[in-house]
């Protein structure tokens, strides 16, 4: 399923990366805001369970989380995400996945994969700002699953349709989140209108 968060914070924000002049200061500080924002939304409906409290009041039913959160960020740009990620859920634990897109022929490549214990028993949460040809998504996402993930969740700043139509095909069962779908890909396989490079833009490399 994919869901499209149309909302006016998440729109400024995401205007203010998408400038041409916007500084990596200011683009990593609305990354963060946004992912914030982002981490409330896609975690909704995550299963809570009771528990018994008691107020300075009285003893009543309060609740927790009843499922570990891990965030897998796709190396470098994903990492963006996850300050703001860890701020609303302080608990999550992190895996890495590093891939990179051949310039030439856009086909992912995989340089490397840290996960922690218990993935199968978690709900599992990718982050890339952008899901262009979807490549690197759904290489990310296979290795997720051998890892015995069986919820999985992707969110992405910015996605094209191609990028969405290549996850629901390799990965049905995979809810994407993204703030802003954009029109498509350019002749070098970039998002239009986009941002430009995510990577370069968050760590000042070009
Ligand atoms: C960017 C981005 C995604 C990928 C999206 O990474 O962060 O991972 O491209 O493109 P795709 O959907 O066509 O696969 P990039 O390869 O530029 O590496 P980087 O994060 O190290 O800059
Ligand atoms: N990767 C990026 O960083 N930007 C794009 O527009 C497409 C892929």
């Amino acid at each position: 399923m994919l869901t499209v968060l149309n909302h006016s914070l998440i729109k400024h924000k995401l205007s203010i990366m998408r400038e041409e002049e916007t500084s990596t200061y200011i683009f990593k500080q609305n990354l963060d805001e946004i992912a914030k924002l982002m981490a409330y939304e896609v975690t909704r409906d995550v299963p809570i369970r009771e528990k018994p409290i008691k107020t300075p009041i009285c003893e009543t039913v309060g609740y927790e989380m009843a499922e570990k959160i891990v965030l897998v960020p796709i190396l470098r740009a994903g990492i963006g995400l996850v300050d703001g990620f860890r701020d609303i859920i302080p608990t999550a634990k992190i895996g890495h996945i590093g891939m990179y897109r051949d310039e030439e022929t856009l086909e992912p490549h995989e340089y490397y994969a840290r996960f922690p214990k218990g993935m199968e028993n978690s709900i599992v949460i990718v982050t890339d700002p952008m899901l262009a040809t979807g490549g690197s998504a759904s290489a990310a996402i296979t290795n997720i699953k051998k890892r015995g993930a069986k919820k999985i969740l992707l969110v992405c700043l910015v996605g094209v349709p191609e990028g969405v139509a290549r996850i629901e095909r390799d990965h049905p069962d995979v809810d994407i989140t993204l703030a802003a779908l954009d029109e498509g890909l350019n002749e070098r396989g970039y998002i239009v209108p986009g941002l430009g490079d995510a990577g370069d833009r968050l760590f000042g490399t070009d």
